[in-house]
C-alpha cells in the first residue's frame, strides 16, 4: 500500500438521496465562501441568542399588531409544493384553526404515534422524526416546546436544525396544505395535533419545497436533527459484531434506521411475503436478548417501527405468532409491553439481517446530548478547506500534490480501548462532510467525489508535534486505513478499529484542484481521554518566526567586497548625489544587478515589487533606498533565491504553488494553513505556478508585515491594537 503501488478508487453514487437535494438552500447560511469567515472565529453563544431573538421579535411584533404571520420566504402557493411539475391535485393552504376545533401544538408530549405519513414519499424523514421522539432532549432541541395556538399565538412557529456544524433556527407560518379539509402530508394520529406537520413544513422550507423532501436518506435527516455522525452498514456484508455495535449504539442514545433496497421504481413500496415494505424506512427502537426456555437457547430480538403507523409484518415474532410461547411469561409480557401496538413489532435479529439490506446509525455527539454521555466518546469538529494551488491536493493517485491536503492528527490511547474486546484496539468513526455544494447547484455544481486516508505516525521525532507531513512521508509510508472508496456523497463515514498510537487523517477530493469546504469529524469511543484532532498547522500562534533575524553588527568595519564595489558604481550612476533611489530607479538597478547574476533567469522585478521592497527596507521613512539599505535588501534576495532554486527543480523559473509552504518554512516563517491558502490565491498564476518576481514579492511582504507587527507590539505579547488609520498606514504602504 505504499503510494507508488496504490490506486484510490472512485465510485459514483446514484443513491436515493439525489432526489432529496432541493433547489436553492436559502437557510444554508453556514456555507459562506468568504475567506474571512474562515479566518474569523465564531462566537456561538452570541449567534444562538441572535437567532432566537429573530423568532421572538417577529412573534411579538405580530402578536402586538394582532395580525397572523405570513412567511414571505416560503409562500403558501404551488411554488413551495412542487418545483418539477404541476400540483397533482388542488391543495388549499389552511391554518390549524380553520381545519379543526381546539388545535394543539403538542398533546401529552410528542411521541412516535404522532407521525403518520401523508401523500409525500418522505418516509425517510418520518423515520428520522420517529427516532427523534425516543429522546426527549433531542426532540425539544429541534422542536422548541414553548409554542402554542393559544398563548402569544401569531401563526408563527420555529424549529431548529443542525447545518454544517451549527444550529440554525427556521421560522414558518402555520398555513399547511390540505385537501378536503384533511392534511395532505404528515399528520398526527390525533387530528388536532400539529407539531409534526409544522416540523415537516420547516424542514421543507430548509430544502426549498415539499417536493424536495421526496425520496431521501434517513441519515441526512438524522444528521440535520441531531448534528450526529452517521454510519451506513450494508447488511449483506455486516461486521460480525453487528449486534454489539447496535446494542452499544442504543445505549448511547444513537438513532437507527433500516430499509430494503429496491432496484426498480415499480418495486418501491411493494411488499415482501412476510409483510415488509421495500424501499421504505423503518426505525429501530430496541434490542433484547431472551432465554428461549423451551429450546434452551438464547434468541436475539429487534424492535422496529413502521412510520406509517401500522404494522404489516406477519413473520415470526409478529403479534400472535407461536414463537412467543417459547419465552417465559415475564419476558413475554415485558417485550409486548414495550411495543406501541399499532406501529411497532418484534422480529428475530437473524431475520432482520436477512430481510433488510441497509442499516443506518446516527451517533449523537456529546454536544447534542448535553452532558449525560460525555464519558462515552469524544468528537472533534474540524472545519477546513481545499484551496486550489495550495491544499486541494486530490487523492493518492496524485502523489505530487496529495501531501498538501489538510492534515489532522488523531491520538489514540490504551484507555480508549473497549475492555470487552480481545485485541487491543480503539474504535474510531471518521466522518467527512462537504459543505455548501447544494447551494451552488443552481450554478451547476455537483457534489465532489470525496474520501480520506489514515496514516500512522511511527517516527518518534514526528510525534507529539503538529508538523505538516511532507511528500516523502507519503511516498514511503503505507496507509493504515482508508475509506472504502471515494464517492460523490455529502458525507463519507467509516468505522475503524486501530491500535493505540498517533495517526494523521488526510481528507481530500478525488481530483486535485477542486475547491471546497468540509467538516471532518472523528469520533473516538469509550473514553474521554483522547485529546484528539487539532489541525496540524493550527497550533499555537499564527505565523511565528522560527529563527531570529541575523543581527547586523553596528559599527563593525569590513572590507567592501567586489560585489559591493559594483553596487556602488551602479548606484552612483543612477542615484546621483544623494545616493538614494526611488522605486523606478530601483527597478533599473535591480535589472542591472540581476544581469550580472545569470543564475537567476528573470526579466527583473516589476515596479510593484520594487515599491514593496522600498517599503520593506525604508527604515528612515524617506520613501527611498540608500546604499546601505540596498545592500541589506540584496542579501535577503540572495537568501530567498537559494530557496527558490531548491524548489524550481525543472529550472522553469517558477515553482508550483503547492511547494510554497515549504519554501516559506525554509525562510523561517511558520504560518497556518489559511495563510498558505491565501498565499497560493494571491501569488500563483492560472497554472498554479509562482514566478520569481511574485515569489520575492511575497517574501518581501511577509518580512515587512512581520517587522511592522513587531514594531507595534511594544510589550511583545503577540497582540497589537490599531485604529483604522494606523491599520491603513500599515497596509497601504507595504
Ligand atoms: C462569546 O460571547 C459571549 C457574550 O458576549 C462572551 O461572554 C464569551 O466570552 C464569548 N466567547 C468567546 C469564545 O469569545
Ligand atoms: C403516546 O401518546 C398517547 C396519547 O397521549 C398515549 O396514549 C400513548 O401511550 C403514547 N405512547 C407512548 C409510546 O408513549
Ligand atoms: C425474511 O424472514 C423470513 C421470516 O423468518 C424468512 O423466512 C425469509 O427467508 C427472510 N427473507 C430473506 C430474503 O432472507
Ligand atoms: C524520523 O524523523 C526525523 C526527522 O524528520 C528524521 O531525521 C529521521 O531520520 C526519522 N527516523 C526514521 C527512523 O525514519
Amino acid at each position: 500500500d505504499v503510494m507508488a503501488l496504490v490506486e484510490d478508487i472512485q465510485v459514483t453514487s446514484i443513491l436515493d438521496n439525489e432526489a432529496s437535494l432541493g433547489p436553492e438552500d436559502w437557510a444554508d447560511s453556514a456555507g459562506s465562501n468568504s475567506i474571512y469567515t474562515a479566518i474569523l472565529s465564531r462566537n456561538e453563544t452570541v449567534k444562538d441568542a441572535k437567532r432566537l431573538k429573530t423568532f421572538l421579535e417577529l412573534r411579538d411584533k405580530y402578536v402586538h399588531k394582532k395580525v397572523l404571520f405570513e412567511d414571505p420566504l416560503f409562500p403558501a402557493d404551488d411554488t413551495t409544493l412542487f418545483y418539477s411539475r404541476k400540483c397533482p391535485m388542488k391543495f388549499e393552504w389552511k391554518r390549524p384553526s380553520e381545519i379543526c376545533e381546539n388545535p394543539q401544538f403538542i398533546i401529552d408530549g410528542a411521541n412516535r404515534t404522532d407521525i403518520c405519513q401523508g401523500e409525500l414519499g418522505d418516509c425517510w424523514l418520518l423515520a428520522a422524526i420517529a427516532c427523534l421522539t425516543l429522546n426527549e432532549k433531542l426532540l425539544y432541541r429541534v422542536i422548541p416546546p414553548d409554542q402554542s395556538f393559544t398563548e402569544n399565538y401569531a401563526g408563527i412557529f420555529h424549529f431548529q436544525f443542525w447545518r454544517y456544524g451549527e444550529w440554525i433556527d427556521v421560522v414558518v407560518d402555520d398555513r399547511i396544505p390540505t385537501c378536503n379539509n384533511q392534511l395532505v402530508f404528515t399528520k398526527s394520529y390525533r387530528n388536532n395535533e400539529f407539531w409534526s406537520a409544522l416540523l415537516e413544513k420547516a424542514y421543507a422550507k430548509l430544502h426549498g419545497s415539499y417536493e424536495a423532501l421526496k425520496g431521501g436518506n434517513t441519515l441526512e435527516a438524522m444528521e440535520d436533527f441531531t448534528g450526529g455522525v452517521t454510519e451506513f452498514f450494508d447488511l449483506e456484508e455486516a461486521p460480525k459484531e453487528l449486534y454489539k455495535i447496535m446494542r452499544k449504539a442504543l445505549e448511547r442514545g444513537s438513532l437507527m434506521g433500516c430499509s430494503i433496497d429496491v432496484f426498480s421504481a415499480s418495486d418501491i413500496e411493494s411488499r415482501t411475503e412476510v409483510g415488509l415494505v421495500r424501499g421504505h424506512a423503518y426505525s429501530i427502537t430496541g434490542l433484547e436478548e431472551c432465554e428461549q426456555a423451551t429450546k434452551n437457547t438464547k434468541i436475539r430480538l429487534i424492535r422496529m417501527r413502521n412510520p406509517w403507523g401500522w404494522v404489516l409484518w406477519k413473520g415470526p415474532w409478529s403479534t400472535n405468532s407461536e414463537e412467543w410461547s417459547t419465552l417465559c411469561v415475564a419476558d413475554k409480557n415485558n417485550l409486548k409491553k414495550q411495543t406501541v401496538e399499532t406501529s411497532e413489532f418484534w422480529m428475530s435479529f437473524d431475520d432482520f439481517k436477512k430481510n433488510f439490506t441497509k442499516l443506518e446509525i446516527c451517533n449523537l455527539t456529546p454536544d447534542t446530548l448535553q452532558g449525560d454521555w460525555r464519558h462515552s466518546w469524544t468528537v472533534a469538529v474540524n472545519e477546513g478547506r481545499w484551496v486550489r494551488g495550495s491544499s486541494a491536493g486530490g487523492c493518492r493517485n496524485f502523489p505530487d500534490t496529495f501531501w498538501t491536503n489538510p492534515q489532522y492528527r488523531l491520538r489514540l490511547y490504551e484507555e480508549d480501548d473497549d475492555p470487552e474486546d480481545e485485541q487491543v484496539a480503539c474504535t474510531v468513526v471518521v466522518a467527512l462532510m462537504q459543505k455548501g455544494r447544494r447551494k451552488e447547484r443552481s450554478k451547476g455544481a455537483k457534489l465532489f467525489t470525496i474520501g480520506f486516508s489514515i496514516y500512522e505516525v511511527l517516527n518518534h521525532s514526528m510525534r507529539g508535534c503538529n508538523q505538516h507531513l511532507q511528500k516523502d512521508f507519503f511516498l514511503y509510508t503505507a496507509s493504515k486505513a482508508k475509506c472504502k472508496t471515494y464517492i460523490n456523497l455529502r458525507e463519507v463515514t467509516e468505522r475503524f478499529r486501530l491500535p493505540p498510537g498517533e495517526y494523521v487523517i488526510i481528507p481530500s477530493t478525488f481530483h486535485p484542484h477542486e475547491e471546497g469546504e468540509f467538516i471532518l469529524r472523528p469520533i473516538v469511543f469509550v473514553s474521554d481521554r483522547a485529546h484528539a484532532n487539532k489541525e496540524i498547522a493550527h497550533d499555537g500562534i499564527l505565523g511565528e518566526r522560527k529563527k531570529k533575524k541575523p543581527k547586523v553588527k553596528q559599527g563593525e568595519k569590513h572590507e567592501e567586497t567586489e560585489e559591493e564595489k559594483q553596487f556602488r558604481a551602479i548606484y552612483k550612476q543612477i542615484a546621483g548625489e544623494d545616493m538614494q533611489i526611488c522605486a523606478n530607479e530601483l527597478k533599473v538597478v535591480m535589472k542591472r544587478v540581476l544581469d550580472k547574476h545569470n543564475e537567476i533567469k528573470t526579466e527583473g522585478f516589476s515596479l510593484e515589487t520594487c515599491r514593496s521592497m522600498i517599503a520593506l527596507m525604508d527604515t528612515d521613512g524617506t520613501g527611498k533606498l540608500n546604499l546601505q539599505e540596498f545592500k541589506h535588501l540584496w542579501r535577503k534576495i540572495k537568501e530567498w533565491q537559494i530557496i527558490f532554486k531548491r524548489y524550481d527543480q525543472d529550472k522553469s523559473c517558477s515553482i508550483s504553488s503547492f511547494e510554497m509552504r515549504n519554501a516559506v518554512n525554509d525562510a523561517g516563517f511558520q504560518l497556518n494553513s489559511q495563510l498558505y491558502d491565501i498565499i497560493a490565491m494571491r501569488y500563483a498564476d492560472e497554472h498554479l505556478n509562482i514566478d520569481f518576481d511574485s515569489f520575492i514579492c511575497c517574501f518581501v511582504r511577509l518580512e515587512g508585515m512581520f517587522r511592522a507587527f513587531k514594531a507595534f507590539d511594544k510589550d511583545g505579547d503577540g497582540i497589537i491594537k490599531l485604529n483604522v488609520l494606523e491599520w491603513l498606514q500599515l497596509t497601504m504602504y507595504s
